[in-house]
């Protein structure tokens, strides 16, 4: 599946009302890692701004310890903080980096903005190096503006 079918069946699932909005979230998961070969591990993080954390949700691919982030920690915590993309073409070279598993080479986190504020990010890791393109980053900023719809 291309990311234009991509984008209507991410559509298609959020417009299903009579699922929780985290099957909702887990759906859209299952659907990314199975149809986008190099997302190997999709999960959501949604931050508590009062005790400045990020908390794991629905996500597909192996378990992580790292269920909780302090914002400003990792890329998902930096992402907490900078409002902005960040995409890691080997994530050996980052300083600021949370390690999940050693099959991990690189990784893409785009926040997720609902009613003006950032509430959280989809994070996908891949078992390629330099696996993230622009138009990866285009296809994750829709998934979220998807997602928002749910809040
Ligand atoms: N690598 C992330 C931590 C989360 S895991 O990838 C699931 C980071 O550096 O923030």
């Amino acid at each position: 599946m291309n990311f234009q079918d991509l984008k209507i069946e991410t559509q298609k699932l959020v417009e299903n009302k009579t699922a929780s909005r985290d099957e909702t979230l887990l759906a859209i998961c299952q659907l990314l890692n199975r149809n986008i070969a190099h997302y190997n591990w999709v999960g959501f993080y949604f931050a508590n701004h009062d005790t400045q954390t990020l908390h794991l949700g629905p996500y597909v691919g192996a378990e992580t310890d790292h269920t909780v982030i302090p914002f400003g920690k990792g890329i998902c915590g930096q992402v907490a903080v900078s409002n902005a993309n960040f995409v890691v073409p080997d994530v050996a070279a980052q300083d600021n980096y949370i390690a999940c598993s050693i099959t991990v080479k690189s990784e893409i986190v785009v926040p997720l903005f609902a009613n003006g504020k950032n509430i959280g990010q989809i994070d996908i890791d891949s078992h390629v190096i330099d696996a993230f393109t622009e138009e990866d980053e285009r296809f994750l900023e829709f998934v979220n503006s998807e997602v928002a719809k749910l809040y």
